[in-house]
C-alpha cells in the first residue's frame, strides 16, 4: 500500500496556464497543459494530504480525491490563491502564470482596420507566489517552479530568494521531453539551505520525487 506521509497536511497546488484577454475572442496565453501541476496535486492526494488544485484553461481531466478550483486569468488565479492559502501547510506554483495583462481590454471584439499594425500596452501582472511568500507564516513550505530557457540554476536560484521559497524546481524548457505540454519531465530541484536534487521520468515520478524532497527537508 502506498505510504501516506502526507495524511493530515492541507495542500494548495497551482496548475496550468492563465489567458490574458485583448478583446472577447484574442488573448495571450501559453503552452502550459497543466500535466506537472495535476501530477502534483494527484500524488499529494495519494500520499494522504486533503488537495485543493486552482487551475487556469485545460483539456486535460482533474486528479479525483481533489478539490478543484477553476480561473481564467492572472488576476481570478491571484485572487483564488489568495483566498485559499492562508489553510494550507504547503503551496506549490506549478501554474504558468502570465507575467503581462492588456492595459485596455476591449469589451467588443477588435475591428482589422487596414493601418498595417495595432498598437498595444501590456502592464504587470500581480506575482502571485512573491505574494504568498511575504504572507507566509511560520511552518508553512511555499514552493516555486522556474521555467528558465538559459541559466537555468542560477535564475531559479534567484527566484528560489526573491519570492521567499523554501524550494523550486527548476525546469529547463529548452531540454527534449522536458518542460511544457510533454508526458515526461527533468528537473532540478534547490531547496533553500543549497541541497539540489535531480529528477527525471514521467511528471508523476517527478511530483512523487519531489514530496520524497518535501519529506526528507520537512520530516514530520
Ligand atoms: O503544464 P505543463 O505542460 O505540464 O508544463 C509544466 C510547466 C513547464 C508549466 C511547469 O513545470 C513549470 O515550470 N511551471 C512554472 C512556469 C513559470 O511560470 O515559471 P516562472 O519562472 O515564470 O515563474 C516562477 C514562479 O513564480 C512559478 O512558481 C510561478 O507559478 C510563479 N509566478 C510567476 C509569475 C506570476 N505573475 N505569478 C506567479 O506566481
Amino acid at each position: 500500500s502506498p505510504k501516506k506521509d502526507l495524511a493530515g497536511k492541507k495542500i494548495l497546488v497551482t496548475a496550468g496556464p492563465t489567458r490574458e484577454f485583448m478583446d472577447p475572442v484574442r488573448f495571450i496565453s501559453n503552452p502550459s497543459s497543466g500535466k506537472m501541476g495535476y501530477a502534483v496535486a494527484k500524488t499529494a492526494w495519494y500520499r494522504g494530504a486533503e488537495v485543493t488544485l486552482i487551475k487556469g484553461p485545460t483539456c486535460i481531466k482533474p486528479p479525483y480525491g481533489v478539490k478543484v478550483v477553476n480561473v481564467t486569468t492572472a488576476e481570478e488565479m491571484y485572487r483564488a490563491v489568495m483566498d485559499e492559502c492562508e489553510k494550507a501547510d504547503i503551496i506549490v506554483k506549478s501554474a504558468a502564470v502570465g507575467d503581462y495583462k492588456f492595459a485596455t481590454v476591449f469589451e467588443q471584439k477588435i475591428k482589422r482596420e487596414g493601418k498595417g499594425s495595432l498598437q498595444v500596452t501590456l502592464e504587470e501582472n500581480p506575482d502571485i507566489a512573491a505574494e504568498v511568500g511575504r504572507r507566509k507564516r511560520d511552518g508553512q513550505i511555499l514552493i516555486g517552479f522556474a521555467a528558465e530557457s538559459h541559466e537555468l540554476l542560477e535564475n531559479a536560484a534567484s527566484k528560489l530568494k526573491k519570492k521567499n521559497m523554501d524550494m523550486i524546481v527548476a525546469n529547463d524548457i529548452t531540454a527534449k521531453g522536458s518542460g511544457f505540454e510533454s508526458d515526461t519531465n527533468s528537473v532540478t530541484v534547490i531547496c533553500k539551505n543549497g541541497r539540489m536534487v535531480k529528477l527525471a521520468g514521467t511528471k508523476e515520478d517527478v511530483a512523487w520525487g519531489l514530496w520524497d524532497v518535501v519529506e526528507s527537508e520537512f520530516p514530520a
